[in-house]
């Protein structure tokens, strides 16, 4: 990829065999957990919760493709916040924060052949980078630590010595102390295309959302925290006041500082900065309520992915590519539709 061009993909040479493989590997480590199969990875949920999406009146024209069309339209969405481990820990321990966002009721052509999608999902986490930059390296991670015993320490000390960089991004991930889920900025990490499904009328993004209230208090020892403790201060945030979530679109405007097929590289948001074009409001309501209990009962058997997505919409860029069959086959196992 000598020249690489605004807002185009670059598969890796011998990818189908790669996703192949992790597909393997990743179903290979869902093991029951508290009496059911969970998500091979996010497996915590931390809340589940109703909002609705709405787009706003002033979109620029060439941001104006797929649910963002058409001025105030409404979404219902459902949102699911959760902990990145594949296994079930106190909420204390270092982690990545997820929030999946799904839209209901979605006309239009998905971006998936053949399916009868009717979603929008936007899968972000607390990071605006992913630690592994293409699917050739989250592989060979995922192969070292499938290791018997030494897996885990050994896939650090490769990664390490590989590739110190990405090391970091996933220390800092780990070492961000977090006090409650509505109070995190969220990143996609990965691009997608927004623009026309047809033609090359569109551009490479990410999107980002970014609470529109400020921090509660003073952040604590996460250790001497109940175990789920993101899920209590997200209900107790709820029962009193809504959240809200400025959504916001990033597109690339350099081929090589915003890479398409590296997810480990920022894209600066002083270069091109980040456009609101919806807002997400969480409005208030009783996570502990029957009915708060039961949708997040829903939330275990939902399946969301990068890939129910409009046309409009498409995931792009490697680590997306492989997403895709990897998110189909942990919903397989813990049968979920996809
Ligand atoms: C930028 C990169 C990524 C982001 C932002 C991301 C984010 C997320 C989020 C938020 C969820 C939770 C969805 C839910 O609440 O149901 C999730 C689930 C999951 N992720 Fe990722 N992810 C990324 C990359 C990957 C990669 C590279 C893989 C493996 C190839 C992967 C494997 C999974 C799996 C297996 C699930 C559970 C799927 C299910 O059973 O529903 N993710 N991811």
């Amino acid at each position: 990829m000598m020249n690489p061009e605004l807002n185009h993909e670059y598969p890796e040479p011998g990818e189908a065999a790669l996703i192949e493989k992790m597909v393997k590997l990743a179903v290979e480590r869902m093991k029951p957990q508290q009496g059911r199969i969970r998500r091979g990875q996010h497996a915590k949920t931390t809340g589940c919760v109703r909002g609705e999406f709405t787009i706003h009146n002033d979109i620029a024209d060439d941001l104006r493709f797929g649910i963002f069309q058409k001025p105030n339209q409404v979404y219902q969405a459902i949102i699911r916040f959760s902990n990145s481990s594949e296994s079930i820990n106190p909420d204390g321990m270092g982690d990545a924060r997820g929030m999946a966002i799904k839209l209901l009721d979605v006309t239009g052509t998905p971006a998936t052949p053949d399916t009868d999608n009717r979603c929008q999902d936007f899968l972000t986490i607390n990071f605006p980078v992913f630690p592994f930059a293409t699917p050739a390296e989250f592989v060979d991670f995922f192969d070292i630590r499938a290791m018997p015993f030494v897996g885990d320490p050994l896939a650090a000390a490769w990664l390490a010595l590989s590739n110190y960089r990405h090391l970091n991004i996933a220390r800092e991930i780990l070492g961000e102390i977090v006090t409650s889920p509505l109070e995190l900025t969220y990143w996609s990490g990965s691009p997608y295309w927004l623009g026309s499904p047809a033609t090359a009328n569109g551009h490479a993004v990410k999107y980002t959302l970014v609470p529109r209230f400020e921090e509660t208090g003073p952040l604590q020892d996460p250790n001497s925290m109940p175990d789920d403790y993101l899920n209590q201060a997200l209900a107790r945030h709820l029962i009193t006041r809504e959240a809200v979530f400025e959504f916001r679109v990033q597109t690339q405007t350099d081929p090589i500082a915003m890479p398409v097929e590296d997810v480990s590289v920022v894209w600066d948001e002083s270069v091109s900065k980040p456009i609101p074009v919806a807002s997400l409001k969480i409005g208030m309501q009783d996570v502990d309520s029957p009915e708060g209990r039961s949708l997040a009962e829903e939330c275990e058997t939902m399946a969301f992915s990068p890939w129910n997505a409009l046309a409009e919409h498409r995931p792009m860029g490697g680590i997306n590519r492989l997403r895709q069959a990897v998110y189909l086959a942990s919903q397989a196992k813990r049968a979920v539709k996809g």
